[in-house]
C-alpha cells in the first residue's frame, strides 16, 4: 500500500517534469504556428488559381447529382469517370451518417443540385493508362443550379473532383455547405511520386491500395514500386517462378501474384497513377540469387570462394539472357512506358576478390576501375530494356559513374546535401538529361517536431541553372525506405508529411506560406482521418471525426 503510493508521487513528478520540457524538444527553425482558418478553406494541395467567396449553398445528400455534362466526350460508358463519381460522392457527404438535421433545411432553394462534368477532348482517355505527359489540367466553377467541372481529360477530372470534395464543409447544424468558387489548376510538376518498398517489409496488397487512395487524395500520379531488393523478392515472376519461390519471405504468403500486380495497377489507373516497378540491379540483388544460380558474382577468400556473393556477376552471357527475359516480361506486366533500374550503391569488394572478374577486366583493359565495369554492365542492361521499347530511369550513381544513356533517360537525384543535391541537379540538367528529385524527401528518416516543414521548403528547382536547365526538372519522389516500416506503420508514418511533398510539387513556385500551409494541412489532415486514413498529427489539435482504430 506504501509502496503503492510512493510509486504514485513519483509517476506524478516524472509527468509533470515531462511536460514542462515540452517545448526542449522543439526544433530550431521550426515554426510552431497558431491554427487559424485559411482564406483558401482546406484545399491541398493549393490549385494554381482560386477564388472563394463568402456566399455558400447547401448540398442535399438524397438529391444531389454527378453527372456527365450533354457535350462531354466521356459518356455512361467511361467506367474510370463512373467509378470515381460513385466514390466522391461518398467524400462529399462524409462516411459519417446521419439522421438529422431535418431534411427540410437541405431542400431549400438556395441548394446546390449537382456537379456537371465536362471532358473536353476528343479522346478523354478512359481507357488509357495516365503518362508522364497527360493532360491532369481541369476548371471548377461552383455556382447555382449546378457546378461545373471542365476538364480535357479524365486525368483533370479525377483531380477536380477531389478538389470539389475539399470544398466541401459542414456547417454547425451537420448540413453540408460549399461555396461559390472558381477555380483553374494544373500541376506545377508533371512526375510526383511516392516510393514504397515492398522487399525489406512485405506490404499487403490492401495496404498499398489504402496508399494509392490517399495518394489520389493528394494529386500524387506516381508510384514507384521498390519492388524487391536485398532482403526479398515478392514479385511472382511467370517466366522465372523460382524467383520468388526462393526469394520471397514466404513462397506464397508473402508475394505479389499476377493478379495482384494486376489489380494494384488497374486501381491505381482509376486513381491517374502511374505504377513504376523498380528492379534494382547489379547491386541490392542478395534476394535473386536464391532463386536463380550463377546470376550473383561468387565473393572469394583468397583463392577460394568463400560462399558469399556480390552483385549481379556481369562477365557472363547467362546474365544478359537472364534479364532480357526478365525485363521482357516486365514490360508487358508493367503498361507504364517507364522502368526505374536501380543502379545505386554498387560495392566492388566482392567483384575485386574474383579471378575470373579480374582476369575480365584485364582482358576488357578496365584497369583498377571497377566503375568501368559497372558501366559494361549498366550499358547492356540499358541496350536490353531499350529493346522492350520501355523508357526508364536511374538513380544518380549510374550517370556520376559516366555511362553512356539514352537522351530520354530520368535520372534521380537521391544522395547528399543540400548543397550536393543541387549541385547534382545542376550538373545532370546541364547534360541535358531529365530528373527527379528524393533527397531531401526520405520520409523514413523521422525527426521529433513539424518535420513536414523541411520537406515542405525544399524546391527541386532551387539550383544555379539556366531556364533551359529548370525546365528538365520533371518533379521529385517521396520516399519511404522499409527498414523499419511494414503495414503497422506506413500510413501514419507517410501522411501527412507527403501532403507537403504533394504541394511543393503541385502548386506555384510561390505557395511558401508556412502558417497559411499549416492551417489548411491540418484540416486536410482531419478529412484524411475522416475518410479512414490514420494519418499522424501535425501537433496538438483534434478533429470533428477522430480516427477510431480499424
Ligand atoms: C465560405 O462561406 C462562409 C459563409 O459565408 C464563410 O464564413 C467562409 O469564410 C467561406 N469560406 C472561405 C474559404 O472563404
Ligand atoms: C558470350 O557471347 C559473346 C558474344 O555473343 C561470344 O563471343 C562469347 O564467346 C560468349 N562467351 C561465352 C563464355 O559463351
Amino acid at each position: 500500500m506504501f509502496a503503492a503510493a510512493t510509486q504514485l508521487v513519483v509517476l506524478l513528478v516524472v509527468l509533470s517534469s515531462c511536460r514542462g520540457r515540452r517545448d526542449d524538444f522543439i526544433d530550431e527553425g521550426i515554426e510552431e504556428i497558431a491554427l487559424q482558418s485559411s482564406k483558401f478553406g482546406s484545399l491541398w494541395p493549393l490549385p494554381q488559381n482560386v477564388q472563394i467567396s463568402a456566399v455558400s449553398f447547401k448540398l442535399a445528400r438524397d438529391t444531389f447529382q454527378i453527372f456527365d455534362a450533354k457535350l462531354s466526350t466521356a459518356g455512361p460508358s467511361c467506367s474510370l469517370l463512373q467509378n470515381a463519381y460513385r466514390r466522391y460522392y461518398e467524400y462529399f457527404f462524409g462516411g459519417v451518417k446521419k439522421t438529422w438535421p431535418l431534411k427540410d433545411e437541405w431542400t431549400d432553394s438556395a441548394g446546390l443540385m449537382g456537379l456537371q462534368v465536362l471532358i473536353t477532348d476528343p479522346e478523354p482517355g478512359c481507357e488509357q493508362y495516365p503518362s508522364v505527359t497527360a493532360d491532369e489540367s481541369y476548371q471548377l466553377f461552383v455556382d447555382q443550379p449546378f457546378a461545373v467541372l471542365k476538364a480535357p481529360k479524365v486525368w483533370g477530372a479525377l483531380h477536380g473532383l477531389e478538389t470539389f470534395s475539399q470544398l466541401v464543409y459542414e456547417d454547425e447544424f451537420g448540413a453540408k455547405n460549399v461555396n461559390l468558387t472558381s477555380i483553374s489548376d494544373f500541376p506545377r510538376f508533371a512526375h510526383r511520386g511516392i516510393l514504397l518498398d515492398t522487399s525489406r517489409h512485405f506490404l499487403p496488397v490492401k495496404v498499398i491500395l489504402a496508399n494509392l487512395e490517399t495518394m489520389a487524395m493528394n494529386k500524387f500520379n506516381v508510384f514507384h514500386w521498390h519492388i524487391v531488393d536485398d532482403p526479398s523478392f515478392p514479385y511472382l515472376s511467370r517466366k522465372f517462378p523460382q524467383l520468388s519461390q526462393k526469394g520471397a519471405y514466404h513462397p506464397y504468403t508473402h508475394v505479389y501474384t499476377p493478379a495482384d500486380v494486376k489489380m494494384i495497377i488497374e486501381f491505381a489507373r482509376l486513381r491517374g497513377i502511374r505504377v513504376i516497378p523498380e528492379f534494382d540491379t547489379p547491386g541490392h540483388t542478395q534476394s535473386w540469387g536464391k532463386g536463380q544460380s550463377d546470376l550473383l558474382t561468387p565473393c572469394f577468400a583468397g583463392s577460394k570462394p568463400s560462399g558469399s556473393f556480390g552483385p549481379v556477376n556481369p562477365i557472363l552471357n547467362t546474365t544478359y539472357d537472364f534479364m532480357s527475359q526478365l525485363f521482357q516480361e516486365i514490360s508487358i506486366v508493367f503498361p507504364d512506358a517507364y522502368v526505374h533500374l536501380g543502379g545505386d550503391e554498387v560495392d566492388f569488394t566482392c567483384w575485386k576478390s574474383n579471378p575470373d572478374i579480374q582476369r575480365f577486366m584485364e582482358q576488357q583493359g578496365f584497369g583498377q576501375d571497377y566503375g568501368k565495369l559497372e558501366s559494361f554492365y549498366i550499358q547492356r542492361l540499358l541496350d536490353i530494356v531499350a529493346s522492350t521499347k520501355k523508357g526508364y530511369m536511374i538513380w544518380q550513381e549510374v550517370f556520376d559513374n559516366g555511362v553512356k544513356l539514352k537522351a530520354d533517360t530520368l535520372i534521380h537525384v537521391w544522395k547528399g546535401t543540400q548543397q550536393q543535391y543541387q549541385n547534382e541537379m545542376a550538373k545532370v540538367t546541364s547534360s541535358g538529361y531529365q530528373t527527379l528529385l528524393s533527397t531531401p524527401w526520405y520520409l523514413n528518416r523521422i525527426a521529433y517536431g513539424q518535420d513536414w516543414q523541411g520537406h515542405y521548403k525544399a524546391d527541386p528547382q532551387d539550383f544555379q541553372g539556366t531556364d533551359e536547365q529548370k525546365k528538365l526538372v520533371i518533379g521529385g519522389e517521396a520516399c519511404l525506405w522499409g527498414e523499419y516500416v511494414d503495414a503497422t506503420n506506413l500510413t501514419p508514418r507517410l501522411w501527412p508529411r507527403a501532403s507537403a511533398v504533394a504541394e511543393r510539387l503541385w502548386s506555384a513556385k510561390t505557395v511558401t506560406d508556412i502558417s497559411d500551409a499549416y492551417n489548411r494541412l491540418s484540416v486536410h489532415r482531419c478529412r484524411m482521418v475522416e475518410r479512414g486514413i490514420p494519418a499522424e498529427p501535425l501537433f496538438s489539435s483534434y478533429c470533428p471525426y477522430e480516427y477510431k482504430g480499424i
